[in-house]
């Protein structure tokens, strides 16, 4: 059995290691092991080689992922997966081991029930935003990343008695947001999940800003769309002049932590042992509560991811 990897959607830090560790399990395991170039696009243009020790040596380290990756807009088109099939099987690669989100997923579930190609889907995302699994391949890195660039906002903040409102990726999930917003102490959150009581926010801020405060820092999801909109509250309302940082896609890049690392390993060895030895498929890899485990494709892609209340709750205190 040859397998392939491929990196869909949007890069996250921890592809690189998963890329190294698929191809070192894989000879370990006296497989061939084949990458599939600039995601999904690469499948349909036969960008697909044997991929070496030497390919992956000095990757570990680095944010993005080496063999690219792609939104494919021609993916969705009935006879570009069927070039796609008749690719895999020219080289006689019967399975494929996908990093990204759920849209990927879904693509690549859609593949497999037309033709005969075998999938496990791996959690890369720094939205945090899959169903089924508590930590998705790259999240740890983006919320590293996000403290970072925090702990130096902070320091113009403090100094100008400024307010920041930050925003921060995560598309429609909260996540990215609201836990470094508690990590990094923020003032104000507004995520898509929550309607935050701006009133109430208002009573308690202005009391810390007759006490003493002199600057807020205010997280928002850009699922929200309410950056602009906070800059002005917190303007009107609170009376500290205010600007808007879009950290972007800072959040995305950036060198994978050692926890990003571990867990990449061992999200590929799990995705390795489910083709080769346990003949399962068309599973996602999912960690929830120190454990890996399997779910099926239906299960991650037809369920909305929901943050966990424990989150939520901790989302209270801030301020
Ligand atoms: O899914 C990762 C992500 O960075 C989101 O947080 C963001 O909304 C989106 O991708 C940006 O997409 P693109 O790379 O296509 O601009």
């Amino acid at each position: 059995m040859s397998i392939a990897i491929v990196c869909s959607g949007g890069d996250a830090p921890g592809m690189n290691p998963a890329l190294k560790r698929f191809v070192d399990y894989m000879f370990f395991n006296n497989r061939k092991p084949y990458f599939i170039y600039n995601g999904l696009e690469g499948l349909i243009d036969n960008n697909i080689k044997p991929a070496t020790h030497k390919d992956v040596s000095g990757i570990l380290y680095r944010g993005g992922a080496i063999i690219g990756s792609s939104r494919s807009k021609r993916w969705p088109g009935k006879k570009y997966r069927e070039i796609g099939y008749e690719n895999l099987k020219k080289r006689g690669i019967d399975s494929i081991i996908v990093l990204g989100g759920d849209g990927s997923f879904r693509g690549l579930d859609l593949f497999c029930k037309e033709f005969d190609v075998k999938f496990v889907g791996i959690p890369a995302t720094i939205d945090n935003d899959i169903a089924g699994t508590e930590y998705c391949l790259g999240v740890d890195t983006a919320l590293n990343v996000i403290r970072d660039a925090i702990d130096k906002i902070r320091d113009t903040a403090s100094t100008f008695k400024r307010g920041f409102v930050v925003e921060v990726m995560g598309r429609e999930c909260g996540y990215l947001c609201a836990t470094s917003a508690i990590a990094c102490g923020a003032e104000l959150c507004l995520i898509p999940e929550v309607d935050l009581d701006l009133n109430l926010a208002q009573k308690i801020l202005s009391k810390q800003i007759e006490e003493g405060r002199n600057y807020v820092l205010c997280f928002v999801a850009e699922g929200t769309g309410k950056s602009d909109y906070m800059v002005k509250w917190i303007e009107e309302k609170l009376g500290i002049e205010t600007r808007k940082s879009v950290l972007g896609y800072i959040q995305r890049g950036g060198n994978p932590t050692v926890f990003e690392r571990l867990m990449a390993f061992e999200f590929v060895v799990k995705a390795i042992d489910l083709l080769i030895r346990e003949g399962e498929y068309n599973k996602v890899v999912c960690y929830n509560k120190g454990e890996f485990s399997t779910k099926s494709i239906d299960d991650v892609v037809n369920n909305k991811y929901i943050i966990s209340q424990h989150i939520l709750d901790m989302l209270n205190y801030i301020g």
